[in-house]
């Protein structure tokens, strides 16, 4: 060997050396860091807090760091996660870079082992907390478009503009089923149609993290799906009260989302802070260890929801203690707890349960390997920081198209009769807007929007316009006249009228006027506070909607709200009606064009719009033959008459179905079916394939959505669409909780909507 080659041999060894000493597998490098960590060490990790305590306000909106509590918190216990925003309340890019930046330099600078600090935020439909960033409609909106493009957008520009606030978790998408209309955060999800709320739930995932879900990517983020499992269906109808759900439901319509979100490769999951069958889910090894780690296979990290550790000791009686209430959450599959003020308590009652052998230090291995795992894959340990300059699209006006892209084809036009809509801009007819929602911005964002509760968005009224300032662009300014009739308290998370406001005015102006837009819905809420004891719309928006129908002139109702309230009072009496639901700061731009004929509407209902308060079944409500069973006893269909079907939603065109034929090859079914625009405008319809299952072990559901597309024409264009599934499409969870596919008769059904039903195509298996 000469010399060449053995200085060649000397430096591969040293380069292996060097690989094994410094992996790029963040799994090993978890590991190894793992190795050096003190018990106390792995506990902080596991510790996640909000910031608000440490942070001084200084009375003119602007804020300081308690560095010496700051300290204490991150260097003397080592905890390794903050989450929300300082003063409550959304930050620009340039405050939140430097903000964060302090906070990485104190974890990465002063502490022994220098592990960054992974912070998370709840930026549920756009930049909730990110001032002056893109906010989009609620996801329910999103939902309503039937189009995966919008949410894959929301997802990509949404991750660009945190890491423009360095801020590289978020708490988001929310994937609970929208089944009840009643529950305060119906509107966070995709609705009550498992299948909708995969596909879309998917799009949200990759759009964060990216295709490979490389999210060491300067524009990706770590997703966290909330709130595992079944959170959104307690009896009550309200937030965080008991729920009881069969084992075999919630495989059938709460997981699926979930699932098709975890096999997208999201990082993380947030715990439902409910209860299902008398066990609060963060005490439930079944579901966090069982189903999530066993079954599905997850190895992301696992996060408790908002104090609810102490929630087992303090709210639910399960624990005696709090510490006991943490050794419940650590048994039951935790890996980091929100816990979120009281750090000292929480982390010495873990060392304590380690110390007396009541939780293994294994066990807290496991979790500490998985925040670090996180840590690393996000690439915190080499770039802890991303900067604001380094994002020159952040709220830049190609991602305000997008956000009005979506409100504009989530507009759904519920009901047009004698063709009311589109109002004809250019007669210069005398337009009334009135109602709670005319001037209200926060009635379009809802939640989550630059605050908690909503309340922030008047406070920056460059952000969105009213649907009166839009309605007065489209139509011009003297035309239009608003008068709200009735009104919202300002500054409070109320989300009902509680006052008149020129209440005989406006009904005096609806006398005058050729046409009235009438905005009603909800004033913005969040959680808890949105609960609600009765889902009729408000006493004072019912009486001034009648009043209005009863001066006697054409009535466009525009709905904006967090969920279907009941109009069934008043609603015959209303020739046009727009769900807008909550789509945002465009959202006022989207309505008036689809008022003015400048967008056909294609938004389509993604729940059933009850129309009384005792009859609130969804749409896949249990099997029933109404041609064969006469006896109103068991004729289930008859429960489910609603306001409007979930699927529904009209255009300003009209479109014909033809040919539809059923073909097999090999495993996959092929559904085609010709769709025409047979009116004089372009459209987009969303057609949608349904499967019912004629017999089955288990009663089965009246009809489930199983594919849907949307297909774009022109005035007298047809066009094909297909759709593939397989047999296992077909399959459901029996009684023994296994997913199960039973031979038999079965009917495709090919529809507008879920009881517009154009075609049917048997099929036998
Ligand atoms: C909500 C979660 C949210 C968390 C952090 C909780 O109250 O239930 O959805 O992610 O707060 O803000």
């Amino acid at each position: 060997m000469n010399m060449k080659h053995t200085i060649a041999l000397l430096l591969l060894s040293l380069e292996l050396t060097a690989c094994v000493l410094t992996p790029t597998d963040p799994g090993l490098r978890a590991e190894q860091l793992l190795a050096r960590m003190t018990l106390e060490e792995k506990i902080g990790q596991m510790a996640q807090l909000t910031i608000e305590p440490f942070v001084i306000a200084d009375g003119a909106g602007g804020f300081a760091l308690d560095t010496a509590l700051l300290r204490e918190a991150l260097v003397d216990y080592g905890v390794g996660s903050l989450l929300n925003v300082p003063l409550s309340e959304s930050q620009p890019a340039g405050v939140w870079g430097p903000f964060i930046g302090e906070l990485q330099r104190i974890a990465t600078d002063e502490t022994r082992l220098g592990i960054p600090l992974i912070y998370g935020v709840d930026q549920v439909h756009g930049g909730t907390y990110s001032l002056g960033s893109t906010l989009f409609p609620q996801q329910i909106a999103l939902a309503a478009t039937w189009n995966p493009a919008h949410a894959r957008r929301m997802g990509e520009i949404t991750a660009y503009e945190m890491r423009a606030c360095n801020i590289p978790w978020n708490f988001a998408p929310i994937l609970d089923l929208g089944a009840d209309p009643r529950f305060p955060r119906q509107y966070e999800g995709f609705g009550e149609d498992p299948y909708l709320g995969s596909v879309l739930g998917r799009e949200l995932v990759k759009g964060q993290e990216g295709d490979a879900n490389d999210v060491d990517h300067p524009e990706h983020v770590a997703t966290c799906l909330k709130h595992f499992l079944g959170y959104s269906v307690p009896a009550s109808g309200k937030d965080r009260t008991p729920a009881n759900i069969p084992w075999n439901a919630l495989m059938e319509y709460h997981l699926p989302a979930f699932r098709a979100a975890l096999d997208a490769g999201a990082r993380s999951v947030m715990v439902n802070s409910g209860i299902i069958d008398n066990c609060p889910v963060h005490a439930s090894r079944r579901i966090l260890t069982g189903l999530l780690r066993d079954e599905l296979g997850f190895d992301g990290v696992v996060v408790t929801d908002y104090e609810d550790l102490e929630k087992l000791h303090a709210r639910d009686h399960l624990a005696a203690t709090s510490k006991e209430a943490v050794r419940l959450g650590i048994d039951a599959g935790i890996d980091m707890a929100m816990i979120p003020i009281d750090y000292r308590g929480f982390c010495r009652d873990l060392r304590e349960l380690v110390e007396e052998g009541a939780v293994s230090e294994a066990r807290i291995d496991e979790s500490v390997r998985r925040i670090l795992k996180l840590k690393f894959e996000l690439g915190l340990f080499e770039r802890p920081n991303t900067l604001p300059a380094d994002y020159p699209l952040y709220g830049c006006e190609e991602h305000r198209r997008a956000s009005y892209a979506a409100a504009a084809e989530a507009v759904t036009l519920l009901k047009n009769d004698g063709a009311l809509l589109p109002l004809d801009s250019a007669a210069g007819r005398k337009i009334l807007v009135c109602g709670p929602n005319a001037e209200s911005r926060r009635a379009l964002c809802g939640g989550w929007t630059v605050t908690w509760q909503g309340h922030g968005i008047e406070r920056h009224p460059k952000l969105c316009k009213t649907l009166a300032e839009a309605l007065a662009e489209r139509f011009g300014a003297r035309n239009v006249e608003v008068i709200p009739g009735v009104s919202y308290r300002p500054h409070e998370s109320r989300y009902d009228t509680e006052h008149r406001d020129r209440f005989d005015e406006a009904v005096a102006a609806a006398r005058r006027a050729d046409v009235v837009v009438l905005c009603l819905g909800e004033n913005s809420y969040c959680e808890k506070p949105g609960d609600l004891n009765d889902l009729a719309l408000d006493p004072l928006q019912t009486e001034l909607a009648e009043r209005i129908a009863a001066a006697g002139k054409p009535v466009v109702l525009v709905l904006a709200e967090g969920r279907p309230r009941l109009i069934s009072r008043f609603s015959a009496r209303i020739p046009a009606i727009v769900q807008s639901y909550l789509p945002g700061p465009q959202g006022a731009d989207a309505v008036a064009d689809v008022l003015a004929g400048k967008v056909n509407p294609s938004g389509k209902l993604p729940y059933t719009y009850p129309a009384y308060p005792n009859s609130l079944a969804v749409y896949c409500h249990k099997y029933a033959d109404e041609q064969r069973n006469t006896d109103a006893t068991y004729a289930y269909e008859s429960d489910y008459n609603p306001e409007f079907v979930f699927g529904h939603g009209l255009s300003y065109t009209s479109f014909a179905y033809s040919g539809a034929q059923l073909t097999r090859e090999g495993d996959d079914i092929v559904i085609a079916v010709d769709v025409a625009n047979t009116g004089d405008r372009a459209g987009r319809e969303v057609v949608q394939l349904y499967s019912r299952d004629l017999y089955a072990s288990l009663i089965p559901d009246v009809r489930r959505l199983r594919r849907f597309g949307a297909v774009e024409l022109l005035p007298g264009q047809t066009r094909t669409v297909e759709f593939r599934l397989t047999t296992d499409d077909l399959a459901f969870y029996g009684l023994d909780n296994r997913r199960i596919v039973e031979p038999g008769e079965f009917l495709f059904e090919i529809g507008a909507s879920s009881a517009d039903i154009r075609a049917t195509l048997p099929f036998t298996l």
